[in-house]
């Protein structure tokens, strides 16, 4: 049964703050797995007239009493989703005793059990399954938090802030009292009691406070929590030197739960983690998940100035804490692991993930101005793109002023819930500058286009901005570009930045020389797309002379990404595709980066990976997506022949001696073997099986294992079977490893087509209520398996779409989430289209969520 009413937007512009100030609030938590008993006592002061509207969701109301004075029914108006009382005193003490079944929650939203635990998820209005409260960000509380439970199965019981007192309970139960003397709204509350694994650290902060740290884990997982504790050491060192933020409690906890919605939580002093972003070492993780890792434990750490101290006044202001929190993980990512790659990878996902969302039907603003469910714009965009925008204004102020900006938006606005436009404000008060225009950047939706021409003596640059959703007429955006002028034999000029304001401008070449190439938007200086005149000699020249890393690799994308398109143009058409001169220039500059000595291993194994369907799909019009996945298979095919000289000993060289090492070295060295390996498996070379089967037997790391299993599970034949069988014996009591076994099938052309997938569905490892899983198996086989997933038979969408509406029934948010694989329609051919939108149309009529209904209708249109 629903308990969500008919779709009813929430606007922007209909903000108004809450009529009560809440002084304090206290809740007593008496946990019981089947029916927890809350009282909420809230000591509140009128600000403005009218009723106390509390929202609540999914819970029992069990009495309401304004200074210890019962409320009688009339006194009250109850809903399915509100708790509305007339006639509250302006200053009185108002207790409010509610009952939830957390054992049945399966939203994972509020107070649910995951693994034998008690555990909470509040943002973004997850409060409301707790108790009655103003259930939005703009009201600040000082919470304390009392916690009773069965000693026995329960000895751990933690809330935000500082424990301040504990002891014995009658019946086997203890208690704890916890206190958290900052001001925080309700989203950044959290709960989580159980029994666990500890892992315990200690920081001391720049003015000498010494913090203990906790990370709570399964039992038996606390060595594979090292990592992480290394992680948030280094973020609570980096966000002092960077930032001048400093750790404010007494004290600092993170815990990892299975059953999770999403990656993390920043409630504070109390981060609450999905396992997989979490737990980690060498034999079970890959490296990919340590980088992860380290990105989202300082995230969420960092969230504790940007997020926490000063929260968002509503939740059109979300890009205020994520889009620069991203920003902040991202810079520390690059102090830890090298600029030029982490610039790469970062804008190699905002290119497929945000540039897909901003081209389809579900482009929204930065900030957007209206929403259904909140849950749906937890996007690429706010996340991704809102991180651009903060990097362009660092690029456009200066490191100095940026650091000025910032330094007083943490002094003038500490303890208060934002807006975007008082973080503008900070930076215009703080250097002086007027940046009134760049707010349109969080203002319009849609990726801009750069288009670059260019003359003897100058170059004109020229902005535009197709109409998105509910946007018709876009306005010009300030645009910073870095560039740059190479010749045959390297740079002729310095990196000159330019920052176009208006539609276009021209600016003369600082020398005319003739056969030169421009290295335009160095370091992908603004999130946008280009236009660009160059020619293959030009991106050869830039492949192999362009002093700025990042347009060093983006050279080789875009060849390639040409070449893909092609290609892809071929295969539609039934024609053969060839070896022509430029896939052989192609790969001859491949090969150059490849055996120079001056480019690093992870830089490399950038160059070799191609891009993905997603991104061949943005760059055409009604394309056969299972063309654009054999074109990927073809080229990889191509290029592997053609480096068939290089690649085995270019794996050879690359074979690790000594302990493992999670670094950023040795993480590149293995990236780069495992390329080449799997070239090897593209082109099956009589080498690639015999190294592959070898590989995964010996390894002694994840990275290599789960890599020679991909190379074997794409070669194909009875080997994959008995690896794969394998693989469970070894891993069967790691479910981050299972989810693993589920991905690679999920991503693999299964022999029994989409009858295989649907076992799998039944295997007894599989588990329906497991977002990991699910996203594991159904996720993956959406996103990453282009041939099983778009077969034009509809077998895929069919088995795709029950599995979204089988996942609404429980978990709403994840089931929209999952959903959003179908934005990607308006790119496909026509047969494709049809069949989509069919899916979409039976989602609509199966009665959705309200969550899933704004997806699924908006991707509709
Ligand atoms: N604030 C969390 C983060 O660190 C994510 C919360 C996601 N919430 C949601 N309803 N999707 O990014
Ligand atoms: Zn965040």
């Amino acid at each position: 049964m629903r308990t969500d009413t008919a779709p009813r937007p929430t606007l922007l512009s209909d903000y108004t703050p809450y009529n009560f100030s809440l002084d304090s609030v206290t809740l007593d938590f008496d946990l019981r797995v089947e029916a927890t008993q809350v009282t909420t006592t809230l000591s509140v002061s009128r600000k403005a007239g009218g009723p106390m509207r509390l929202n609540g969701e999914g819970i029992t109301l069990k009495s309401v009493s304004i200074d210890g004075q019962i409320l009688a029914r009339k006194d009250y108006q109850l809903t399915q989703t509100e708790l509305v009382l007339d006639n509250v005193p302006d200053n009185c003490v108002i207790e409010i005793i509610t009952q939830c079944n957390p054992s049945q929650n399966a939203t994972l939203m509020g107070l649910y059990v995951s693994g034998g635990r008690f555990c909470t998820q509040c943002e973004a209005e997850g409060f409301r399954r707790i108790t009655y409260y103003p259930d939005r960000p703009d009201v600040l509380s000082v919470f304390t938090v009392k916690i009773t439970a069965d000693k026995s199965k329960f000895p751990y019981l933690l809330a935000n802030g500082n424990m301040t007192d504990n002891g014995e309970a009658p019946g086997g139960r203890h208690f704890a009292v916890w206190e958290d003397p900052f001001p925080k709204p309700c989203y950044l509350f959290a709960l989580v009691a159980g029994d666990f694994d500890i892992l315990e650290d200690s920081f001391t902060t720049m003015s000498g406070r010494d913090i203990p740290l906790t990370i709570y884990v399964d039992r038996g997982d606390a060595p594979r929590a090292d990592y992480a504790m290394d992680a948030l050491k280094r973020s609570m060192r980096w966000d002092e030197t960077a930032f001048g933020r400093e750790y404010d409690l007494d004290r600092f906890m993170i815990v990892a739960v299975r059953d999770f919605n999403f990656g993390a939580m920043e409630n504070k002093g109390l981060n609450i983690f999905n396992s997989s972003l979490l737990l980690a070492d060498g034999p079970s993780a890959t490296d990919m998940n340590f980088e992860r890792i380290e990105s989202v434990v300082a995230h969420e750490y960092f969230h504790n100035w940007t997020g926490n101290r000063i929260t968002c006044r509503d939740w059109f202001q979300l890009c205020l804490k994520e889009g620069f929190t991203v920003f902040r993980d991202q810079e520390f990512s690059a102090d830890q692991r090298g600029a030029a790659v982490q610039r790469i990878k970062d804008v190699r996902a905002l290119r497929a993930r945000q540039f897909a969302e901003d081209a389809g039907p579900l482009a929204h603003p930065v900030r957007p101005s209206q929403y259904e469910k909140i849950d749906n714009f937890y996007t690429a965009t706010i996340y991704e793109k809102g991180a651009e925008l903060i990097r362009m204004l660092k690029t456009l102020l200066g490191a100095d002023d940026f650091r000025k900006g910032c330094d007083y938006y943490f002094e003038t606005l500490d303890g208060t819930a934002a807006t975007v436009e008082q973080f503008i404000e900070s930076f215009e008060a703080a250097t002086d500058r007027d940046l009134s225009q760049f707010m349109l950047w969080y203002e319009q939706a849609g990726t801009p286009v750069l288009d670059v021409k260019r003359d003897s003596s100058s170059v004109t640059f020229t902005q535009s901005l197709r109409a998105t959703p509910g946007q018709k007429t876009k306005r010009p955006m300030p645009m910073p570009i870095k560039w740059q002028v190479i010749g045959k034999d390297g740079p002729v000029s310095d990196p000159q930045m330019t920052v176009l304001n208006g539609a276009s401008i021209t600016v003369d070449l600082p020398n005319d020389r003739p056969d030169t190439t421009l290295s335009v938007l160095q370091d992908f200086s603004s999130p946008v797309r280009i236009n660009s005149r160059n020619e293959t000699g030009d991106y050869l020249r830039l492949m192999g002379g362009d002093p700025n890393s990042f347009n060093r690799w983006d050279a080789g994308q875009t060849l390639a990404t040409k070449l893909l398109s092609t290609l892809t143009g071929a295969i539609e058409s039934g024609r053969m595709p060839r070896v022509d001169t430029a896939l052989r220039d192609y790969v001859s500059a491949l090969r150059a980066t490849l055996l120079s000595p001056d480019f690093d291993n992870n830089f490399k194994a950038l160059t070799l990976s191609s891009p993905s369907v997603m991104t061949i799909l943005q760059t055409r019009k009604a394309s056969d997506p299972t063309a654009a996945a054999l074109a990927v298979d073809w080229l990889h095919r191509a290029i592997g022949d053609r480096l068939r000289g290089d690649l085995l000993p270019l794996y050879n060289d690359l074979q690790d001696s000594g302990p493992f090492s999670p670094d950023a070295a040795a993480a590149g060295r293995r990236a780069l073997k495992n390329a080449s390996l799997a070239l090897m498996g593209a082109s099956f070379h009589p080498q690639a099986a015999p190294l592959a089967l070898e590989q995964f037997n010996d390894a002694t790391n994840m990275t290599d294992e789960l890599s020679a299993l991909v190379t074997l599970s794409q070669l194909g034949g009875r080997r994959v079977d008995q690896s794969l069988s394998r693989f469970y014996e070894k891993w069967e009591h790691n479910p981050l490893v299972i989810d693993k076994w589920f991905a690679v099938q999920a991503m693999r052309k299964l022999p029994g087509g989409i009858h295989d997938l649907s076992d799998l569905t039944e295997h007894s490892a599989y588990d329906r209520r497991n977002p990991n899983r699910v996203r594991a198996l159904v996720g993956n086989f959406a996103m990453s398996n282009p041939h099983m997933f778009h077969n034009i038979d509809g077998t895929g969408y069919d088995f795709f779409t029950a599995q979204i509406l089988d996942m609404d029934s429980r978990n709403p948010q994840v089931a929209a989430r999952l959903a959003g694989a179908y934005e990607i329609w308006p790119k496909l051919d026509k047969a494709r289209q049809a069949l989509i939108q069919d899916q979409l149309r039976a989602i609509m009529a199966a009665g959705p969520s309200q969550n899933l209904s704004e997806i699924a209708g908006k991707i509709l249109g």
